[in-house]
C-alpha cells in the first residue's frame, strides 16, 4: 500500500515537472506589449508617444486638437522645452508628426510616491489636423464593469526585464477588468493602501501593459476608460496592471482641459 502510494507520487511528480518544463519553452516567450499583437495606428488613431529629449518615454491619448491625456509620472518635473508628442505613427521613433509642447498640468492630488491620481494633460504648441491616423477618443462616463473586455496599446516593453527595449511597432492586448475593490482585496498582491480609490485594474494570463506603456489608453467600447499607471513587474500572476479610472476623473479632465 505504502509502496504503491510512493510510486504513484513519483509518477505524478514526473508528470508535474515535465509538463511544467514544456509549458514555458524559452523560444516562445512573450514577444509583444506583453503577450499582444501588432496594431495599426489606423485602428487606434488616438494613440501617441510622449517623447523627452527625442526618446519615447510614455504613451498618451488624444483628447482634442491640442490636448493629450497621459500619466502624471510621465511628465512630472520635465521641462516642456524637452518634450514632444508623436502622433499618427506606427513606430515610436519614426513616422507621423512630432509636435512641440506648450504646457502641461498634473492632478492636484497626484502623489508621486504612492502614484495616486496619476493623470496629466499636455497642451500642444500647435493644433492637430485630424486624419485617418490622428483622431481624438471620447471619455468613458461609466467605469467599465468587472470582467468586461478592454484593450491596452503602446510601445512598451514586451517582457518584464525589457531585454529587447521598447516595441518597434505599436502593440495591443486584450484584458479583463478587475474592479478596484476586488483588486485591492486579499485576492491579489497589492492591498488597499496601494490601489487607490481612483484606480481600476485589468489582467489576463501572461498578458499586460509594461514599462513604456504608461500614460497610454485602456479602451472599453471604443472609449477611453483607463490610463496605464503602474504594476508590480509585468504579467505576473496576482499582480494585475493598474490604471487610472477615467470615468471617475471625467469632470477633472473636462474642466482642466478648458483652463489649460
Ligand atoms: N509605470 C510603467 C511606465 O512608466 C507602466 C507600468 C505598467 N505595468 C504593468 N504591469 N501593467 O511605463
Amino acid at each position: 500500500m505504502a509502496r504503491h502510494f510512493m510510486l504513484t507520487s513519483v509518477a505524478l511528480l514526473l508528470i508535474f515537472f515535465s509538463s511544467g518544463g514544456s509549458a514555458n519553452p524559452p523560444s516562445v516567450r512573450n514577444e509583444r506589449i506583453v503577450g499582444g499583437n501588432e496594431l495599426s495606428i489606423y485602428n487606434a488613431p488616438w494613440q501617441v508617444s510622449i517623447q523627452v529629449s527625442a526618446r519615447h518615454v510614455c504613451g498618451g491619448a488624444i483628447y482634442s486638437k491640442d490636448i493629450i491625456i497621459t500619466a502624471a509620472h510621465c511628465v512630472d518635473s520635465t521641462s516642456v522645452t524637452l518634450m514632444k508628442v508623436r502622433v499618427g505613427a506606427n513606430h515610436h521613433n519614426s513616422g507621423g508628426s512630432l509636435i512641440p509642447v506648450a504646457s502641461y498640468t498634473i492632478h492636484e492630488q497626484y502623489n508621486q510616491k504612492l502614484k495616486y491620481y496619476d493623470i496629466a494633460l499636455v497642451r500642444l504648441a500647435t493644433q492637430l489636423t485630424y486624419s485617418i491616423s490622428v483622431k481624438a477618443i471620447g471619455l468613458a462616463s461609466v467605469s467599465p464593469k468587472a470582467g468586461s473586455d478592454v484593450s491596452v496599446s503602446g510601445w512598451g516593453f514586451t517582457e518584464e526585464n525589457g531585454a529587447t527595449g521598447f516595441a518597434n511597432s505599436l502593440q495591443v492586448v486584450q484584458l479583463q477588468i478587475i474592479e478596484r475593490n476586488e483588486c485591492a482585496s486579499a485576492k491579489y498582491g497589492y492591498g488597499w493602501d496601494f490601489v487607490g480609490e481612483e484606480m481600476i485594474c485589468a489582467a489576463a494570463d501572461n498578458k499586460d501593459s509594461c514599462t513604456g506603456d504608461s500614460g497610454g489608453p485602456l479602451v472599453s467600447d471604443r472609449l477611453l476608460a483607463g490610463i496605464v499607471a503602474w504594476g508590480f513587474g509585468c504579467a505576473r500572476a496576482n499582480y494585475p496592471g493598474v490604471y487610472v479610472d477615467v470615468a471617475m476623473l471625467r469632470t477633472w479632465i473636462i474642466n482642466s482641459a478648458n483652463s489649460l
